[in-house]
C-alpha cells in the first residue's frame, strides 16, 4: 500500500522519445526487472543496450540473460581509485552506445568521471524519502528512526550522495507490526512502478535528448 501514489499522467509509449539505457546494478536486480518489464508492456519506450554489475555474485546477471541483455561485470575490487573504476565504466556505456544511466541498486560512490560522460543523465533509485535517510541501508534507518512514512526516490545523480534533483517519490507507511523484510518489500513494490516511470519523465522533459 503507498500513502501517496504519483498522479502524473505520461505520454503514452508512442509518443515518448526513445532512448538507450545503461543499467548499473549491485544486487538482486528487481529494479532491473521492472524497467525490462516496463518496456515489453510499451510503458517505457526504451532499450536496455547494457548491464553493468560489480559483483560476481549478482543475481541481476541472470536476470539479464533472461532478458537477452548483455552484461559487463567490472568489479569495483580490481581498481584502486574509483576514478580509474568510473572510467572503465564509461568506456563500456559508450561501447554500447549509451544515451541514460539508470542506477538500479549501485551501491558505489560516483566520481566527476562517470558524471562529466553523462550530464544529467544519470538516474538513482534509493529506498527512502530524500532527503531523509540518505547513504546505505535506508530502509533500517528510517525503521530505526521510527518514522511513521518513508518510501523510494528516483533522483538525478550528482556529486553529493543522495542529492541530485528529485524526480519522483512515493510514499509508505511504516505499519506497528513491520518487520525491516515486510517494510523492504513494499518499499520495493513502489520502486517498480516509480522508476520506470521516472525514466520516462526525466527523458521526456530533457529538452535536448
Ligand atoms: C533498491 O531497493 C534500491 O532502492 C536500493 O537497492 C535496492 C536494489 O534492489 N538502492 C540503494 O540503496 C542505493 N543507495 P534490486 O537489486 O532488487 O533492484
Amino acid at each position: 500500500m503507498s500513502l501517496v501514489s504519483p498522479v502524473i499522467s505520461l505520454p503514452d509509449e508512442l509518443s515518448q522519445k526513445s532512448v538507450k539505457l545503461g543499467i548499473m546494478a549491485s544486487g538482486s536486480g528487481t529494479n532491473f526487472e521492472a524497467v525490462a518489464q516496463a518496456i515489453a508492456d510499451k510503458q517505457l519506450n526504451a532499450e536496455i543496450k547494457v548491464l553493468i554489475y560489480n559483483n560476481p555474485q549478482a543475481k541481476v546477471k541472470s536476470r539479464a540473460e533472461k532478458w537477452q541483455v548483455p552484461s559487463v561485470l567490472i568489479n569495483h575490487r580490481e581498481y584502486r581509485q574509483r576514478e580509474a573504476l568510473d572510467q572503465k565504466i564509461v568506456n563500456t556505456l559508450q561501447e554500447y552506445d549509451v544515451q541514460w544511466v539508470v542506477m538500479a541498486g549501485w551501491m558505489r560512490i560516483v566520481t566527476k568521471v562517470l558524471l562529466d560522460n553523462f550530464p544529467d543523465r544519470i538516474i538513482n533509485i534509493h529506498p527512502s524519502l530524500l532527503p531523509s535517510f540518505k547513504g546505505i541501508n535506508a530502509i533500517e534507518q528510517a525503521f530505526r528512526a521510527q518514522v511513521k512514512i518513508t518510501g523510494c526516490t528516483v533522483h538525478l545523480v550528482n556529486l553529493e550522495v543522495d542529492s541530485g534533483q528529485i524526480i519522483m517519490q512515493a510514499a509508505v507507511p511504516i505499519l506497528s507490526d513491520d518487520t525491516l523484510e515486510t517494510l523492504h518489500a513494499r518499499i520495493q513494490v513502489q520502486e517498480h512502478l516509480i522508476l520506470p516511470q521516472a525514466i520516462s519523465l526525466a527523458v521526456n522533459n530533457c529538452p535536448d535528448n
